[in-house]
């Protein structure tokens, strides 16, 4: 293979190892660049025959051969050279063969410096885009969902173990929350990547008079990078975004081992549809969440790219250094997991289907009324300390009884105080229990359902003006 390919040119006598060429061509993966790349040059030449530093018709032909190039290379048309090294040199060396002369002054001014990390910061605002809009989806999703069945209630738990009875649109909109949260960052990374690097240089500027804000305009950057060695020498965009992946698959983690265990036999709140079930080669009865057990597997992966990434950029002296190339396919397998992991959720909420008589019958197990008890006393004067001791020893009793709290008689409960009186048994019913919770991020029904028609509004989910009060289809 020849060793004057690519970027060495004359400065080298031999060829390139075939080993050291294996590892050093990141065209395998860079190739994602592709679009970003051919943007960027069209917008550098663009902008040197504004200043000019290259002649129109150059600038002319190099923009025609560059989109020929991209179309080819997409096509696949043109095959990807590994021994061109990377998808900056494989775009400019087909670009120098297919028109020649003016080809050659497209570097002008230019580094691959500058370039892959315009290319990146493209990228990545592109790709954390599409994540937003996924974000976007799942909420929407976990709305609906939470909105149909706004009068199920489940059990809170805590340490998994049943605590006190909640609404299951609250359950729902809690994640909602995380998800809400998750789009927060990704929309902060994208602002900070928002900055175009290009008139850098290879670490030092140039001697040309580039426009840097015209070409960062043309690109669709909201500012130019204000020091050069920063500009070439730093990822921290795209650390930033796969610490928002990370997070981001962190909870999708939590809904998904939720939905394994809502959908197990054992717990049997839910039925996942069959089009997110695998069935087994064996067991010819089992219906398995394997699309859930992989979301919550796939958080490994995520959390490891972040890693990977932060650790690549540690202790790097200014300012480009190879090592950069390390951050590429971290940051694409993170971006791509979430995406599709977020695409798979929406899917499997969606088509969920909740058993809400198990839940109910869940709710009337356990003695999830008990802190209501403790509460009746604080309402006669009792303190909350008095009250939760002689709610717990009618816990015990009803314990020993092998019955719920609302089965013990007014005298079984007098003799443990005898400020009870009838109305107690009014406040041992669940959904009265539930509505109780009266205040703001709570989960009585009127707070549940206002924040229901705020989210509505708020994500585009309200049916077009009619008399419909429900809002959710
Ligand atoms: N593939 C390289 C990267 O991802 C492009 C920049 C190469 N620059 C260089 N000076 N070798 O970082």
């Amino acid at each position: 293979m020849s060793g004057t390919k690519g970027a060495r040119g004359r400065r080298f006598e031999g060829g390139l190892d075939a080993l050291a060429q294996r590892m050093n061509a990141s065209v395998d993966f860079d190739r994602r660049l592709l679009d970003a790349d051919v943007a960027g040059s069209r917008a550098h030449a663009r902008m040197l025959a504004r200043q000019g530093v290259i002649s129109a018709d150059d600038a002319a032909a190099i923009d025609r051969g560059l989109v020929e190039v991209r179309d080819a290379l997409a096509s696949g048309e043109l095959a990807w050279d590994p021994a061109l090294e990377d998808v900056h040199m494989n775009v400019e060396a087909r670009l120098i063969e297919k028109i020649g002369d003016a080809g050659r002054r497209l570097h002008t001014g230019r580094s691959r410096n500058d370039q892959v990390a315009t290319d990146l910061r493209l990228w990545v605002k592109d790709a954390a885009t599409t994540l937003v809009a996924r974000l976007g989806e799942l909420r929407a999703t976990l709305v609906k969902k939470a909105a149909a069945h706004v009068d199920a209630l489940m059990p809170g738990y805590t340490h998994l173990q049943r605590a006190q009875p909640v609404r299951v649109a609250h359950h729902f909109l809690a994640y909602q929350e995380m998800f809400e949260r998750d789009q927060g960052r990704v929309l902060d990374a994208i602002a900070r990547a928002d900055v175009s690097p290009l008139g850098s240089g290879a670490l030092a500027g140039t001697t040309f008079p580039l426009d840097r804000a015209g070409v960062a305009e043309d690109l669709g950057f909201a500012a130019i990078s204000r020091n050069s060695l920063d500009a070439v020498g730093d990822r921290d965009f795209a650390i930033e975004l796969v610490a928002a992946c990370a997070l981001a698959q962190v909870h999708l983690s939590r809904l998904a081992e939720e939905l394994v265990l809502w959908c197990s036999q054992e717990v049997g709140f839910a039925r996942l549809s069959d089009r997110w079930c695998s069935g087994s080669s064996l067991m010819p009865q089992k219906k398995n969440p394997d699309l859930a057990e992989l979301v919550r597997a796939k958080t490994g992966r995520v959390v490891g790219a972040w890693v990977t990434l932060v650790t690549v950029v540690k202790g790097l002296p200014l300012a480009y250094n190879k090592d950069l190339q390390e951050t590429q396919e971290p940051l694409y397998d993170a971006v791509e997991t979430v995406t599709a992991s977020l695409e798979v959720m929406a899917g499997m909420i969606a088509d969920l289907t909740l058993d809400e008589a198990r839940l109910a019958r869940a709710v009337g197990e356990g003695h999830l009324v008990a802190t209501e008890l403790a509460d009746y006393l604080v309402n006669k004067g009792v303190a909350f300390r008095d009250a939760h001791d002689v709610a717990g020893h009618l816990v015990r009793k009803a314990i020993e009884r092998g019955v719920e709290l609302a089965a013990l008689s007014l005298d079984e409960l007098r003799a443990a105080d005898v400020r009870f009186a009838d109305d107690v048994y009014g406040w041992l019913d669940p959904a009265t229990a539930v509505d109780r919770r009266d205040l703001p991020g709570a989960p009585a029904r009127v707070r549940v359902v206002a924040e229901l028609r705020r989210l509505e509004a708020e994500l585009g989910l309200l049916a077009p003006a009619t008399n419909d009060a429900g809002g959710s289809p």
